[in-house]
Order: C-alpha cells, then sequence, then structure tokens
C-alpha cells in the first residue's frame, strides 16, 4: 500500500527521471490533462499544389470532438507524398499531415539536414530530444558520432543527405510503431525518389527493416550491398550499426568502421569520390 508522506530527494528524482523517459519535457499545469480528449488535431489547407491529392483526406477527416487519427489512412500518405513535386513541398505537405500520432507530442517536423543534391542518402530511425528541440536529424551525442564516422572517410553533411524514417520524435524516444513507420513510409519513398541518391546507408535495424522491407536483424544484413527499389528510385543501399547503438556498445565500432570502409570504397567504384 502506498504511504501517505511527501517524496524524499532521492524518490523525487527518480519521478522526475520516468516523467523525461516517457517524453515529458515541459511542465504546463498542476494536474494532468487529456488533450486527446479535448479535440481533433486541426486540418489546415494543403498547398495549392496538393490540393488535387487531398481529396482522399476530406473524405477521411475526423469530425469536430473525435480521438486524433492514430491509425490514419495510409493511401492518403500515399496520394499527399506522390503529390510533391519537390523537397520543399514534400516538407510543407509533411508540416500540415495529421494523420501520424506521433506528431501530436512532438515539437516540431525534423525533416532532414544535408545536401539534397548529394549523390549519398542516410537514413535513420527517429528524431529524438535534441532532434525534437533543434530541429535537424541528428544533432544529439549519436549525430556527432555519425559525423565523426563519416568524417573518417572524407565525408562531411555538405556531401550527404540525412533524413529518418519518421519525422518526428517518439515520445521518451521509444522505436516508432510499425503503424507509425507505415504511415510515414509513402513520405520517406517520395523523399529518396526527390533527392535520387546513388547510394542509401541506412542507420540501425528499424531503418534497415523499414527500406529494406525484411524482418532480419541488423546484425545479420549489415554490411551486405543491395540494389534497392525504393518508391520509383533505384540505388545501391547498405544497413549498417546505429551510431546511438555504438555509444553504448563501443566493441561493435569495428564492424560499423568495416561498413564505412566498404560504402568509401562503393564510392570510389561508383566514381563518386576521388
Ligand atoms: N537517431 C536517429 O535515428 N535519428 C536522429 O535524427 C537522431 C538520432
Amino acid at each position: 500500500m502506498a504511504e501517505d508522506r511527501p517524496l524524499n530527494h532521492d524518490e523525487m528524482l527518480a519521478v522526475l527521471d520516468w516523467y523525461r523517459a516517457a517524453g515529458v519535457d515541459v511542465a504546463v499545469g498542476e494536474e494532468p490533462v487529456d488533450r486527446f480528449a479535448q479535440r481533433a488535431p486541426v486540418r489546415t489547407a494543403p498547398p495549392q499544389a496538393t490540393a488535387q491529392a487531398m481529396a482522399p483526406a476530406a473524405a477521411t477527416a475526423a469530425p469536430q470532438g473525435t480521438p486524433p487519427m492514430i491509425g490514419a489512412d495510409p493511401a492518403e500518405a500515399r496520394n499527399l507524398a506522390a503529390s510533391a513535386k519537390s523537397l520543399q513541398e514534400l516538407e510543407a505537405i509533411l508540416g500540415q499531415y495529421d494523420g501520424c500520432g506521433l506528431k501530436l507530442r512532438a515539437t516540431q517536423l525534423v525533416f532532414a539536414d544535408g545536401n539534397p543534391d548529394a549523390s549519398i542518402m542516410l537514413i535513420g530511425e527517429a528524431p529524438g530530444a535534441e532532434e525534437d528541440r533543434i530541429g535537424k536529424p541528428f544533432v544529439g551525442k549519436s549525430g556527432q558520432l555519425l559525423d565523426r564516422m563519416l568524417a573518417a572517410i572524407g565525408l562531411d553533411r555538405t556531401k550527404v543527405y540525412i533524413a529518418n524514417t519518421v519525422p518526428w520524435r517518439p515520445p521518451g524516444n521509444r522505436t516508432p510503431t510499425p503503424e507509425e513507420m507505415a504511415l510515414c513510409l509513402p513520405f520517406l519513398h517520395r523523399q529518396v525518389e526527390l533527392v535520387a541518391p546513388k547510394v542509401i546507408m541506412t542507420l540501425g535495424g528499424p531503418a534497415m527493416q523499414t527500406l529494406f522491407d525484411t524482418t532480419s536483424g541488423i546484425i545479420k544484413m549489415r554490411g551486405k550491398w543491395a540494389n534497392l527499389t525504393v518508391g520509383r528510385h533505384q540505388a545501391e543501399a547498405v544497413a549498417t550499426l546505429h551510431p546511438a547503438y555504438l555509444l553504448r556498445n563501443p566493441a561493435a565500432k569495428e564492424q560499423a568502421w568495416q561498413d564505412m570502409l566498404s560504402l568509401k570504397l562503393k564510392l570510389v567504384e561508383l566514381g563518386l569520390v576521388d
């Protein structure tokens, strides 16, 4: 039975730590408010170029007062993504898309970083706390390691384009659910089509499984090149370990190093670097 006494210092820290892990990063009131019960997310008008593609969305728009569209229609996501003629349009469409529940708890959209004209695209899992705060992928500790991994083979963010399988931070940094990834996948596919990289490197298990459409594990799959079809684009693709995993398991850096060397060799082979 719970004791009726004030929490001591250590217990208060443990409670705060639990809140942090659950994704709570700001205190806005004394009592919790169930905002899901209050209103449906507002659907704003689409940009001009997407008006036609939004037609199916009108049919699925939630009436006032219903819960948000968690488990929303993947066909809507596909139509919206397909309507984007440029990365700027795609970012604007995603900014207005309310179909993925992750958006409700994220601070902002984390669309991409790096060079949209690059021939190399890196795809991670999902934004973390720092990425959510700043609005760019891989800017926290794992991003710093990623920068060092790139530098080791002569690359930096002017030579690569970086995105994630989902562009909003999952609360408490949990792995995005298969439903969340499925809803965001058409947008990622379109992003890949628009960047049209010659080479793709996925970072970590969830990104590898999503892009390679497999249930195999990252340890088995990493380092193996494949000609991958992403949307209507084809690229040479390889998976490596996630920098966050490498921070927790430094011994695995050796395998990641082999993958980076293999990436470098592939770039040389394709004439993309000297
Ligand atoms: N981990 C990811 O997979 N993506 C980010 O943007 C940051 C950390």
